[in-house]
C-alpha cells in the first residue's frame, strides 16, 4: 500500500520531524492529519486554516478579495513558520507543493506524505462542499483531473507514498504509520 520515493535530506532525526501532508483537494490531508497527529501525540495544523485566522478571512474571501498569488503568498509563509515550529502533522493546502519553495522547505525539512486517491473518490468527497474557490462553477472532476496531470509529478516527489482507497480515513492513519515507522519515524 505504500512505497517510498527519494529520500530527503536530513539534518534532524526523522522522529523530530514535522510530517506534511501534500495531495489533492478531497484526499482527506485534514481528517486523516488530526487523526495521524493524535496518534504520534503531536499537534496538528492545518494550513488553509492558519492562513484563514492570519488574514481574518476564508480561503474563498483571499481568493475574491486579493487573487490567487495573494494567498499562495500567505500560504509559502504560513508553511515556512509551521514546518519549523517543532514537529507536528501539517495537513497542506492541494497547491502547496506546487510551489518550488514550499517543497524545497518541506523536503528539507519535513517529512513529505502523498495522499494518492483515485479521481473519481476524490470528485465524490469535495462535491459535499463548496468552500473551494478552484472548483467554484465548475464540474469538479473535470478540474481535479487537470490539476493532478500537472500536480502528480510534483506530488510524486514526496517522501512516502501512501494509496488511500474509498475506505475510512482510519485505514490511512495505518498506512503512514507503518510507513513512517520504517522509515525510523516511530512515536506510537
Ligand atoms: C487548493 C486547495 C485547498 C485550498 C485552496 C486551493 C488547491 O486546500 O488551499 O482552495 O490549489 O488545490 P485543500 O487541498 O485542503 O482542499
Amino acid at each position: 500500500m505504500t512505497h517510498q520515493t527519494g529520500g530527503s535530506s536530513a539534518d534532524k532525526p526523522r522522529r523530530e520531524k514535522t510530517i506534511a501532508l501534500v495531495g489533492l483537494m478531497g484526499a482527506g490531508k485534514t481528517t486523516v492529519g488530526r487523526r495521524l497527529a493524535k496518534r504520534l501525540r503531536i499537534p496538528f495544523y492545518d494550513a488553509d486554516e492558519e492562513i484563514e485566522k492570519a488574514a481574518g478571512r476564508t480561503v474563498s474571501e483571499i481568493f475574491d478579495e486579493f487573487g490567487e498569488a495573494h494567498f499562495r503568498d500567505g500560504e509559502r509563509k504560513v508553511i515556512a513558520r509551521l514546518v519549523d515550529d517543532g514537529p507536528c502533522v501539517l495537513a497542506t493546502g492541494g497547491g502547496a507543493f506546487m510551489n518550488d519553495q514550499t517543497r524545497g522547505l518541506i523536503k528539507d525539512r519535513a517529512v513529505s506524505v502523498w495522499l494518492r486517491v483515485d479521481l473519481d473518490i476524490l470528485a465524490e468527497r469535495v462535491s459535499r462542499r463548496n468552500t473551494r474557490p478552484l472548483l467554484r462553477g465548475k464540474n469538479p472532476r473535470d478540474v481535479l483531473e487537470k490539476l493532478a496531470e500537472t500536480r502528480d509529478p510534483a506530488y510524486g516527489q514526496a517522501d512516502i507514498v501512501v494509496d488511500c482507497g474509498p475506505g475510512p480515513h482510519d485505514t490511512a492513519v495505518r498506512a503512514i504509520l507503518q510507513s513512517l515507522e520504517q522509515h525510523g519515524y516511530a512515536r506510537t
